[in-house]
C-alpha cells in the first residue's frame, strides 16, 4: 500500500507539475498577452503622442497665432504710448522753456523784452562808436598824405556825424532817449588806427595804405553791426528804424568800396614803390641820418600820445555825461 501511495504520490506530482506547467503557460500566455496591453499602450501611446503632437502644433500654432497678436497689440500699443509720451514731452519742454524766462524774467525780462533790450543796447553801442569815430576820423585825415584819401575821410566824417544824428532818430522811434554806451570793439579799432599812424612814417604812402586798412576794418565792423540791426529792427516790426539803419548800412558799404578803389588805384602801388625806393635809399644813406630821423619820429609819437591822452579824457567825460 505504501508503494501504491508512493506511486499515487508520484503520479499525483506530475499531475500538479503538469497542472503547473499547464497553468504556467497560461500565465505566461497571459503574461505574454501583456503585449496586448503594451500593444494597447503602444497603440494608445502613439495616439496620445499623436494627440500631443497634433495638439502641440495646435498649441504652438495657437501660441504663435496669439504671439503675433500680442506683439501686434504691443506694437500697436507702443506707438500709442510713444505718441502719448511724445505728445507729453513737448508739453514738458514747453513748460520748461516757459519756466526759464519766468526765473530769468526778473533779471532779463521776457523774451520780447530781452530782444528789445539787446537791440537798444546795440544801438547805444554803435551810437558811441559813431560819435567817437567822428572825433577820430579828422585825426586820420590829418595824418593822411594823399589828397584823394584826405577828401574821402573828410566826407565820411561828415557822414558819420549825420549817422549819429540819424541814430538819435532811431532812439526816438523806440521811445528812448539817445544814449551812448562804450563800444569795446570800436575803441580797439580806433586804437589800432592810431598805432598804425605811430608806426608809419609821416608823409609816406605806407602810412596812407595803413590808414585805409584801419578805416576799412572800422567800416566792416559797422557793416556787420548795421546789417544785424536792420534785420532785428524788421523782426521787431520797427520798419521805420530799419529803413534809417539800412540807409546808414549803404553809406558804410559805399565808403568801404571807395577806400578799396583808392587803395587799389594808387596808394598800395605807390607804397610798394616807395618801399623799394626806401630800400635803395637806405643803402645809400649814412647811419647818422637814420638816427636823426628816428629821433624826430619819437618826438612826433610823443606829441601824438599827448594828444591822444587828452582826447581819451574828453571821450570819457562825454561818455559819463551820456550814461547819466
Ligand atoms: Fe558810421
Ligand atoms: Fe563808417
Amino acid at each position: 500500500m505504501a508503494k501504491a501511495k508512493k506511486q499515487i504520490g508520484k503520479s499525483a506530482a506530475p499531475k500538479k507539475a503538469a497542472a503547473k506547467k499547464a497553468v504556467a503557460p497560461k500565465k505566461a500566455a497571459a503574461k505574454k498577452a501583456t503585449p496586448k496591453k503594451a500593444a494597447a499602450k503602444k497603440a494608445v501611446a502613439p495616439k496620445k503622442a499623436a494627440a500631443k503632437k497634433a495638439a502641440a502644433p495646435k498649441k504652438a500654432a495657437a501660441k504663435k497665432a496669439v504671439a503675433p497678436k500680442k506683439a501686434a497689440a504691443k506694437k500697436a500699443a507702443a506707438p500709442k504710448k510713444a505718441a502719448a509720451r511724445k505728445a507729453v514731452a513737448p508739453k514738458k519742454a514747453a513748460a520748461k522753456k516757459a519756466a526759464v524766462p519766468k526765473k530769468a524774467a526778473a533779471k532779463f525780462g521776457t523774451e520780447g523784452e530781452q530782444l528789445e533790450k539787446f537791440f537798444h543796447d546795440s544801438l547805444k553801442d554803435i551810437y558811441w562808436a559813431e560819435k567817437n569815430l567822428a572825433k577820430a576820423l579828422p585825426k586820420l585825415q590829418k595824418e593822411a598824405t594823399s589828397q584823394e584819401l584826405k577828401t574821402a575821410i573828410q566826407e565820411h566824417t561828415a557822414q558819420t556825424q549825420s549817422q549819429a544824428t540819424r541814430l538819435e532818430q532811431v532812439f526816438e522811434l523806440l521811445g528812448k532817449k539817445p544814449q551812448a554806451m562804450k563800444c569795446d570793439a570800436m575803441e580797439g579799432l580806433i586804437k589800432e588806427a592810431q598805432s598804425i599812424v605811430e608806426e608809419t612814417q609821416k608823409g609816406s604812402n605806407t602810412r596812407d595804405a595803413g590808414i585805409i586798412v584801419a578805416a576799412q576794418k572800422v567800416e566792416h565792423y559797422e557793416i556787420a553791426t548795421y546789417g544785424s540791426l536792420v534785420t532785428l529792427a524788421k523782426v521787431m516790426g520797427q520798419d521805420e528804424a530799419a529803413e534809417i539803419l539800412a540807409e546808414i548800412l549803404e553809406e558804410e558799404k559805399t565808403t568801404d568800396e571807395l577806400l578799396t578803389e583808392i587803395a587799389e588805384g594808387s596808394i598800395n602801388w605807390q607804397a610798394k614803390q616807395e618801399s623799394e625806393g626806401d630800400t635803395a635809399d637806405e643803402d645809400e644813406d649814412e647811419e647818422e641820418d637814420d638816427d636823426d630821423e628816428d629821433e624826430e619820429d619819437v618826438e612826433d609819437e610823443d606829441e601824438e600820445d599827448d594828444e591822444d591822452e587828452e582826447d581819451d579824457d574828453d571821450d570819457d567825460d562825454d561818455e559819463d555825461e551820456e550814461e547819466k
